[in-house]
């Protein structure tokens, strides 16, 4: 019989429940052989649910124990370090949840780790698994849009705090921008071909906070759980990178806006394009053309994770690497601290 892979999940909330646990459940390659959280109701229920007998509430006890393979960290964001380097110096591949970490301070460290372990470290930038997104990607490294000089981003809500931790900065690390605002701005950087970073203008507001409303109601299971509400709740910044180019990004959990919006917008000198769906703008023959490109439906999740079940097979490179997290902390930090000290933050 082949040798499963066994997977240990730090932290079994929600995302756990949607995403890492069917992905798993849906590679044949995978068993899920232990789990960690702090809530010993939801700890117990869930391995309950997937009959699984290892059962930690502390994950340094859990990477002592455990002969687990992989990990997934999808904690709070406030122990993304201490988990995934407790993973890491037991010898586990880690696949940790976005945002990378509190700060770009602290994924510093969890590349250290990871370079002086040689354990893989892969980051959960699920929005780059999407077939659109592959095939935008593609369509880019060939050169069918030229230079990629200029790119809009943005992943807005009308009303949609998850609250609970999500609006706690010392569990968070901040709210609208390094919740969502992460994907996009991701997602973007890595379409651009990960360009160095030079400087970011950045603006980021809590006007909203615990706001009361009808209607749109995000649905999260901490609507209920007390929170801080000291977070952004909506965040703006204008970054440039080497070579002159340009990222607009903007990012809400509650603006006055008429409904929710995800784009991806991508100006080459050769063509331009956008996502959901997936089009693009070129000129052939001296005529404007717009061209529809049919994309599948992909399961973010299931793809990212069948990638980190290869790479923890087969050896192979990640195409979403702790380098990468640790250059997308240094902008969201930049952003940050752009915002409160209102001026142009240089990116070292
Ligand atoms: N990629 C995506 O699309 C996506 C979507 C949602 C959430 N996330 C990320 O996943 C992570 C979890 O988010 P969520 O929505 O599942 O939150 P959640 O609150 O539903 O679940 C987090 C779980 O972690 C547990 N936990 C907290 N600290 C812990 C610790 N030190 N040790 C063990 N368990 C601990 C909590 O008890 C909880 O059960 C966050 O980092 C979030 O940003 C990613």
């Amino acid at each position: 019989m082949v040798k499963k892979i066994k997977i240990g999940l730090v932290g079994v909330g929600s995302v756990a429940h949607w995403g890492h646990i069917p992905a798993y459940q849906n590679d044949p390659r995978a068993e899920i052989t232990a789990i960690c959280d702090i809530n010993e109701e939801r700890l117990k229920t869930t391995a309950e649910e997937l009959n699984v007998k290892e059962v930690y509430t502390d994950f340094n006890e859990m990477m002592a124990k455990s002969d687990c393979d992989a990990i997934s960290v999808a904690t709070w964001n406030n122990s993304h370090k201490d988990a995934t380097i407790a993973g890491l110096k037991a010898g586990k591949a880690v696949l940790c949840e976005k945002p990378m970490a509190m700060n770009a301070q602290e994924a510093e460290e969890m590349l250290k780790v990871s370079r002086e372990t040689g354990s893989l470290l892969m980051i959960g930038f699920c929005s780059r698994f999407g077939d659109d997104a592959m095939r935008l990607k593609s369509f880019i490294e060939d050169g069918s849009l030229g230079d990629i000089y200029y790119v809009k981003a943005g992943y807005l809500r009308r009303r949609g705090n998850p609250k609970g931790w999500f609006a706690d900065k010392a569990r968070s690390g901040g709210g609208a921008l390094i919740d969502i605002g992460v994907h996009a701005l991701d997602r973007s950087w890595w379409l651009m071909g990960k360009p160095k970073p030079v400087s970011v203008m950045g603006f980021a507001w809590n006007n909203f906070g615990d706001y009361k409303t009808k209607g749109e109601v995000y649905s999260s299971d901490l609507l209920d759980e007390k929170s801080a509400f000291d977070t952004d709740d909506m965040a703006v910044a204008l970054i440039r990178f080497e070579g002159d180019k340009a990222l607009f990004l903007e990012a809400s959990w509650a603006q006055n806006i008429k409904e929710g919006l995800g784009y991806q917008e991508v100006y080459g000198n050769k063509g331009g394009a956008k996502l959901y769906p997936l089009e693009l703008y070129t000129d052939i023959d001296y005529n404007q053309v717009n061209i529809q490109v049919p994309t599948s439906q992909v399961i973010l999740h299931n793809a990212e994770i069948k990638h980190f079940l290869d790479c923890v097979e087969k050896g192979e490179e990640t195409i979403a690497p702790g380098e990468d997290g640790v250059t997308i902390m240094k902008i969201l930090d930049a952003i940050y601290e752009s915002s409160r000290t209102k001026k142009e933050v240089f990116i070292k």
